[in-house]
């Protein structure tokens, strides 16, 4: 099938989403690519026609979408547009993730014609699903492209894990502290997701507003910015041991 145009929707803290939807974009070959990143967008509404195409790409955090994700999601809209829906998660459990993702695409007016759920390596305990995705993984997401868009438009029930009411919010209580090998070039301030740095002084983080999503630690080029302290060192150990066993990407299409 010749598709014109796929938007690719996503946000990506430490990259490993934003792998995920090249592979699947490189499935897909479409003769134009956008991307619409979630971290940008503002008070605007954007609205996909329906003979184009629209991947949706969010990392899990604590079983759930990231809720700046959710209300930048509720801004893009669809007119019974196709959508392929997906969650990367860290080898622990995508929970009701893709669930949620699945309701969101729905009642904004998306067909959601496949979904799933890749494993990466986990962005806070990196030594959890170490290096993944690996080129399995995205041979595998690449596929995953070629067979979504066989049926775009058929509009079967499409039955994902996950139950609702969605399990409970619960922030992670660690937050990056920043070294003096700091610079201030403000990097991490200007593309915090969340705004939780000081304008003036990215050494400082508002411990209500970051949401822990690990970009600031990711992309600083001093690496100043990092996790320790003896609960991180404890909830290492802990998720180490417990997800130590790699776990297999999920994937459903309708009337599977
Ligand atoms: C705040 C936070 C919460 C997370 N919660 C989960 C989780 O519930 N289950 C899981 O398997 N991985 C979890 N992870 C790991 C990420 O979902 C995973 O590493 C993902 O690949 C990150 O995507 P990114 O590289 O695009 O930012 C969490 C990561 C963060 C930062
Ligand atoms: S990106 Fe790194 S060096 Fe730049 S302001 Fe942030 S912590 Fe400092
Ligand atoms: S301050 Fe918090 S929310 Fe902002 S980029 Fe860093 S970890 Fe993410």
């Amino acid at each position: 099938m010749n598709l014109q145009r796929i938007h690719l929707a996503y946000f990506s803290a430490t990259g490993t989403t934003a792998r995920y939807m090249q592979a699947i974009s490189k499935g897909i070959d479409a003769a134009q690519t956008n991307t619409i990143k979630l971290s940008e967008i503002k008070d605007d509404t954007i609205t996909i026609p329906a003979n184009e195409l629209i991947v949706f790409g969010i990392p899990v955090f604590s079983g759930r979408i990231p809720q700046f994700a959710q209300k930048a999601i509720q801004r893009i809209k669809g007119n019974n547009t196709p959508a392929i829906i997906t969650c990367i998660y860290g080898n622990r459990d995508f929970d009701d993730a893709l669930l949620e993702l699945k309701n969101l695409a729905q009642a904004n007016g998306f067909n959601v014609v496949s979904a799933a759920a890749f494993v990466a390596q986990h962005s806070i305990f990196p030594k959890v699903a170490k290096g993944r995705p690996h080129a399995a993984d995205l041979a595998q997401a690449a596929q995953f492209g070629v067979r979504s868009i066989q049926n775009l438009h058929t509009n079967a029930p499409i039955t994902i894990k996950g139950s609702y009411p969605y399990r409970a919010i619960k922030p992670v209580p660690l937050r990056p502290t920043t070294t003096k090998q700091c610079n201030n070039c403000g990097s991490c301030m200007k593309q915090c997701p969340v705004q939780a740095m000081h304008p003036d002084n990215p050494k400082k983080i508002d411990k209500k507003k970051c949401i822990s999503c690990m970009h600031c630690i990711s992309i600083c080029p001093k690496q100043a910015k990092k996790l320790g302290g003896l609960l991180y060192w404890i909830a290492s150990q802990k998720f180490n041991r417990n997800f130590a066993m790699s776990r297999e990407n999920y994937i459903v299409y309708q009337a599977d």
